[in-house]
C-alpha cells in the first residue's frame, strides 16, 4: 500500500458520475468522482452515504417526510444522506466529490428513477 494523491486519482479518468475506489476502510470504500449536471433520484435502503466536496459545489435534493429540500455543499463541505432517504445529487458546474460508503454500494441505490445515459450504475471502478 502506498499513499494516494486524490489529485492524481482524479486526473486519471474523465468520466462523470463514475466513481473510482481510492482505498478501503474495513468494509467501506473511499471513492472519488467527477460530477457535472444531474444524477438520478435514488435511495439506499440499508446504508447512509457520506459526501465530501473536493472541488466545486454539489447540491443534493432530498425527499424527506416534511417535503423536498435541497442542500448546497460548497467545496470542503460534508453531508451524510441518511439510509432510506431518496436523494438526487446535482452539480451546476464540473465538480469533484469523495464518497464513503459500504463496499458494494451501488451508485444508483436499491431503487432509482429512469437512468439517463450519462449516469454510470456501478459499485465503483478500480483506479488504473
Ligand atoms: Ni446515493
Amino acid at each position: 500500500m502506498e499513499p494516494i494523491s486524490l489529485e492524481v486519482a482524479l486526473a486519471s479518468f474523465t468520466e462523470t458520475w463514475s466513481p473510482r475506489i481510492v482505498t478501503t476502510v474495513n468494509d467501506y470504500d473511499v471513492r472519488v468522482a467527477k460530477v457535472d449536471g444531474e444524477h438520478v433520484w435514488h435511495v439506499h435502503d440499508h446504508t447512509d452515504e457520506f459526501f465530501l466536496v473536493l472541488d466545486g459545489e454539489l447540491h443534493i435534493s432530498l425527499r424527506e417526510a416534511a417535503g423536498e429540500r435541497t442542500v448546497v455543499l460548497p467545496r470542503g463541505s460534508v453531508f451524510t444522506v441518511p439510509r432510506g432517504t431518496e436523494h438526487k445529487p446535482y452539480a451546476p458546474a464540473p465538480a469533484a466529490i469523495l464518497v464513503f460508503e459500504p463496499t458494494g454500494t451501488l451508485t444508483v441505490g436499491d431503487h432509482y428513477e429512469d437512468l439517463p445515459d450519462h449516469v454510470d450504475a456501478t459499485t465503483g471502478h478500480e483506479l488504473t
